[in-house]
């Protein structure tokens, strides 16, 4: 009997993360979405992964470009998290962004970025793991990040 799906969400709901918008591509081409799983993996070399679902429409096009960004989000931009949530094309001019090395899209107000070329993708049942070699990155001194806990968008109130 496969495990109870409710009761893993239920489960990993209990398991608060940040919050991240991944993009990639240029010009007409970018996209992107909002994703939770993702992880430092390595330091040598320097690796993260995320976890993409096999539905995601963004997901062909991280494989095809070969790059990815990743942009941690802060308090304030739970409205890229919502938009990023969205299957299907991504309208960017709602957003400042900058590219760094590889052209994907970073969002600007971001608490940290990384900038990946695509190292490797991994089988992961319903979802595909995308392994990123860091290639350029930055952190944000003393800002606030958007949480996500039990179904909903938090923020830290220590
Ligand atoms: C807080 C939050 C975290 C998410 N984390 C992931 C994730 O880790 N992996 C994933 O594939 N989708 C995740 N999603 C769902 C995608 O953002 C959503 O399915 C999106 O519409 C996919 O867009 P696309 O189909 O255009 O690629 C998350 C959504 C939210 C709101």
């Amino acid at each position: 009997m496969p495990f109870d799906s409710k009761l893993q969400r239920k489960i990993m709901g209990q398991f608060a993360t940040g919050v991240t918008v991944v993009t990639t591509g240029e010009g007409a081409d970018r996209t992107g979405l909002t994703v939770s799983s993702f992880t430092s993996l390595s330091l040598d070399p320097p690796l993260i992964l995320v976890a993409i679902d096999n539905r995601s429409t963004s997901r062909d096009d991280i494989r095809r470009n070969g790059s990815f960004a990743v942009s941690i989000l802060s308090v304030d931009q739970e409205e890229a998290s919502r938009k990023f949530a969205t299957p299907g094309p991504k309208d960017f001019s709602a957003f400042a962004w900058k590219t760094a090395v590889t052209g994907a899209p970073i969002l600007e107000g971001s608490l940290a970025w990384v900038d990946c070329r695509l190292h490797s993708v991994l089988p992961g049942g319903d979802h595909e793991i995308f392994v990123g070699e860091i290639v350029a990155g930055d952190a944000a001194e003393q800002q606030s990040p958007l949480l996500y806990y039990s179904g909903k968008y938090r923020r830290v109130t220590e």
